[in-house]
């Protein structure tokens, strides 16, 4: 088991399983916005909590600094924030494949969700924050988006909010695809290391985490 400085990381997990989201706590600071986004963010909400959670432990298996994990914490547990923008709910829950019209309809999220964060919901928060919630998509090789940001243009704590992104998203069912198994994820992970999209070393970050034994998924909905 690994050792996180006086807690295993089977300990962060009970803690942070056992604590409210980011989203929620900021949410909860400002009444009149509350209820709305978190009734229009219901579908992926649980999805941006669980990558929040693996964003944390990673973050905290590589060693980074304090300060570091507690901003990625609010940016990972806020990443997908602009899905709130009207359209893209529906376009997201559509059981079928997009076009290219409409796949660029769902990648505008991105600068909604930064354009809410710099707005309103988040305006006290570090502007690293805010980076994670803009290049959460963006790949080291240059192929993501909404930029097309290359290698290290892409802040470290967006870098692995994509990763935790990616991996949730491949063990989820999703309306167009079925879940896949952690192997399968893993793989698929270490592919995209293999292609130059993520580094080696946060891809084997997540792997530590996700086969940690005090990791369970989902295991705060319970
Ligand atoms: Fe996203």
């Amino acid at each position: 088991m690994e050792d996180v400085g006086s807690l295993s990381l089977a300990e962060t997990f009970m803690a942070m399983y056992s604590s409210g989201g980011c989203l929620e706590r900021f949410l909860n600071r400002r009444d009149g916005i509350h209820q709305e986004v978190m009734e229009g963010m219901s579908a992926w909400h649980d999805h941006m909590r669980e990558v929040e959670i693996l964003a944390v432990c990673m973050g905290i298996v590589g060693g980074l600094p304090d300060e570091d994990i507690k901003i990625l914490a609010v940016g990972a547990g806020s990443h997908d924030i602009g899905k709130v923008r009207e359209g893209i709910q529906q376009l997201i829950s559509a059981p079928r494949h997009l076009s290219a019209a409409e796949m660029d309809q769902v990648k505008t999220h991105v600068e909604f969700g930064v354009y809410l964060a710099r707005a309103s919901m988040l305006d006290d928060v570090s502007p690293r924050a805010i980076s994670i919630i803009g290049e959460h998509h963006e790949r080291r090789d240059g192929s993501g988006y909404p930029k097309g940001l290359k290698g290290d243009e892409i802040d470290v704590l967006a870098e692995i909010t994509g990763i935790a992104d990616t991996y949730d998203a491949i063990t989820s069912d999703r309306p167009h695809e079925k879940a896949r198994s952690q192997d399968e994820a893993i793989d698929i992970a270490r592919g995209e290391a293999r292609k130059g999209r993520f580094r080696e070393r946060w891809v084997e970050a997540l792997v530590t985490v996700v086969t940690n034994p005090g990791y369970r998924r989902r295991a705060w909905l319970e």
